[in-house]
């Protein structure tokens, strides 16, 4: 007893964010300490671990045949254990600076629809990745949390939630959700789609990386004031050379209109089944967007005008769900009841 009061003492309590393209951890009283890709290189045969994060990502497609790049939270399902496993234990030793004998208590969030399985495998990486209390909470919870929504009044409060594995549309009242949708399109389908679009149009072929960054230079979801225009580099099919062409905006967004589309018809989806009194709230104060989708362009405007309702992109929509863990975190007695999951170390 004593010793775990000790123990206590020199933890740092953390609020993690375990997304299937990024992972933040948010710790009591410094704020958010780590914000990394959610990928791991991995040693193909050995299966041995070489890089976490941001190392492991610039690996993404430039990786020798004996390294393998993989990102083992993509489409929301936990795809693999033990690399799950070996990703946390990573980010919570480099968040402890390597003092491997500290204990905090987690607050984990995770997809809204992941499996009992994966709920438990989620606990017990992180137990043995060093944490003494586990507790989960489901993403648009924490997103609603973060978002400072009031979440344990009886009204209705909408989260759309766009990652770059999966969609998550959550009504939330009286601390509960609802109603709700994991979709498996996000940022991720938005940049093979731009793959895609300059195959075929250019037989230009291009990687993860530079389809992503054309997104976020150019991409829309909903026409432009002002249009843009970019160079896009990568391998000609045609002649194997290395080619640059000019991409425009417009292009772009009818590139993207399929999984943008997809998004605004869960949304529209979700409304239609949303109990007609907590539609009716949701008129009034507006529907919250955020994840990393949320920065599309004009994805806001897009949604307003496919639902009649109000847009709302969170403060920080990258950091919405950790801080949302965070506040969890600092009032874990208050809370508690939002949490889907708890777990003591026995
Ligand atoms: N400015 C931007 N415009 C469009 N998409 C963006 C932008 N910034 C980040 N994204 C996309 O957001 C996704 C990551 O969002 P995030 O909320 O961190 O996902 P997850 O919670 O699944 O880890 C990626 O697909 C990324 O390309
Ligand atoms: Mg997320």
């Amino acid at each position: 007893m004593f010793l775990n009061s000790l123990l206590a003492l020199f933890s740092n309590d953390m609020g993690m964010d375990l997304g299937t393209a990024n992972t933040l951890v948010y710790v009591k009283g410094q704020g958010i300490i780590l914000f990394e890709p959610s990928v791991v290189a991995i040693s193909k045969g050995t299966n041995k671990v070489l890089a976490v994060g941001n190392r492991a990502k610039e690996m993404l497609g430039r990786t020798p045949g004996h390294i393998m790049a993989i990102r083992p939270m993509r489409d929301g399902v936990i795809a693999d254990f033990e690399i799950t496993e070996q990703m946390l234990r990573s980010f919570i030793t480099k968040v402890h600076h390597r003092r491997a004998w500290v204990h905090p208590r987690m607050v984990i969030a995770i997809p809204s629809g992941v499996t009992e399985v994966e709920k438990r495998a989620v606990v017990d990486s992180a137990e043995r990745a060093g944490a003494s209390e586990v507790y989960l909470v489901s993403e648009p919870m924490a997103a609603a949390i973060g978002s400072g929504l009031p979440i344990d009044e009886p009204a209705g409060n909408m989260i759309v939630d766009i990652g770059g594995g999966t969609t998550e549309v959550a009504v939330i009242s009286l601390s509960g959700v609802v109603l709700s949708q994991t979709m498996r399109i996000g940022g991720d389908e938005m940049d093979e789609a731009i793959i895609q679009h300059l195959r075929r149009t250019y037989n230009l072929l291009v990687g993860e990386r530079t389809a992503e960054e054309i997104k976020m230079r150019i991409g829309s979801g909903f026409p432009l004031e002002e249009e843009l225009k970019m160079e896009a580099k990568g391998r000609d099919l045609v002649s194997g050379l290395p080619k640059t062409v000019t991409v425009s905006s417009e292009e772009v967004r009818e590139a993207l209109s399929e999984p943008v589309n997809a998004v605004v018809e869960t949304v529209r989806d979700t409304l239609e089944r949303t109990p007609p009194e907590l539609s009716s709230d949701l008129v009034d104060r507006g529907i919250y967007l955020t994840g990393g989708g949320a920065l599309l362009r004009g994805m806001d405007k897009l949604l307003a005008s496919a639902t009649d309702i109000p847009i709302h992109v969170t403060e920080d929509p990258l950091t919405t769900v950790v801080m949302g863990t965070g506040k969890i975190l600092d009032e874990l007695s208050v809370l508690k009841e939002v949490l889907i999951s708890r777990h003591h170390f026995a």
